[in-house]
């Protein structure tokens, strides 16, 4: 059931959430707001969906705000999600980088839209498993995410059987995850260890220090206007690391034209580095 309310009022809630999280929605998402705003507005002790949303439009930003907009984001996310993406970086980016880096020994690495940290987990497992030289490096694995809930969840590191078995190869749920009861896994210490995950949100916050060497922000801008694409874009050129930085997109994304970076089309999965500076082939 769709809720009751007139499509202006769909249209200012929807304009808060493009300028608070970049995510743009136009007026045939309305469908999304009963069934992904119910569980808010019930805790909010809102009557209606519709009630709770005109409450949103007309008062001044609050923690209601934050999870209303937060339940309105795709989470969607699995463990390896598109195996030339992690090829790219086992045979190609992993090993250039170490190189790079061996005599800081030192990796810092960042998924930018880390949902419930299956990427981050995956590239983590990657490297405790193909790159045991590097067990003694500082490795710095930062997942962030918009999503309180999302990230409460990859703290914990517990994956039900259908998140597991989808699309993680057996010879790493055997090595890192431990089955904690009859539906749930649970991934290792060891694991758990190198990631921490905290909330940055991609358009207003402003961005943590340093530089990286892999930045991961895959299947988010998907869902950014061209203009909030670009802001995002071009925030994160500063912070890529020089000559070895590589910034990685999801599938269906592109740089909407961004000079700062240069193209890497020569491998399994597109990546693009900082214009001009380069260590790898193009
Ligand atoms: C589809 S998931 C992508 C997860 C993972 N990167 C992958 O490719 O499997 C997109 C994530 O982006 C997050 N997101 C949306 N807007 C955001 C923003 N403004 N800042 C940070 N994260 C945001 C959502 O909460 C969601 O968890």
């Amino acid at each position: 059931m769709d809720v009751q309310l007139r499509d202006e009022e769909i249209a200012t809630f929807f304009s808060q959430l493009e300028k608070n999280l970049g995510v743009s929605l136009d007026i045939s998402k309305k469908y999304l707001l009963e069934a992904r705003l119910k569980p808010v507005s019930e805790a909010a002790n809102y009557a209606s969906v519709g009630d709770f949303i005109r409450y949103l439009n007309r008062s001044r930003q609050t923690s209601w705000h934050e999870k209303a907009f937060a339940a309105l984001t795709t989470n969607e996310t699995t463990f390896f999600r598109d195996p030339a993406f992690f090829l790219t970086l086992q045979e190609s980016v992993l090993p250039t980088l170490i190189r790079h880096r061996s005599d800081l020994k030192r990796l810092r690495i960042w998924s930018a839209a880390a949902s419930s940290g299956q990427e981050a987990f995956s590239l983590a497992m990657m490297i405790r498993l193909y790159f045991p030289e590097i067990s003694n490096w500082d490795i710095d694995i930062l997942g962030s995410d918009v999503s309180l809930p999302v990230l409460a969840k990859a703290r914990k590191g517990i994956f039900n059987e259908s998140e597991v078995k989808r699309s993680l190869p057996t010879h790493y749920l055997d090595k890192f995850f431990k089955k904690i009861d009859g539906n749930h896994y649970q991934i290792s210490d060891a694991i758990r260890s190198m990631v921490r995950f905290e909330r940055w949100n991609l358009i207003s916050d402003s961005f943590p220090n340093g530089h990286y060497d892999l930045i991961l922000l895959r299947n988010v801008l998907i869902y950014f206007s061209a203009e909030n694409k670009s802001v995002v874009l071009e925030k994160l050129n500063k912070l890529l690391a020089d000559e070895c930085g590589a910034l990685f997109l999801g599938g269906a994304e592109s740089m909407n034209g961004n000079l700062k970076y240069d193209v890497n089309l020569n491998y399994k999965w597109t990546f693009y580095i900082k214009k001009g500076i380069s260590l790898y082939d193009r």
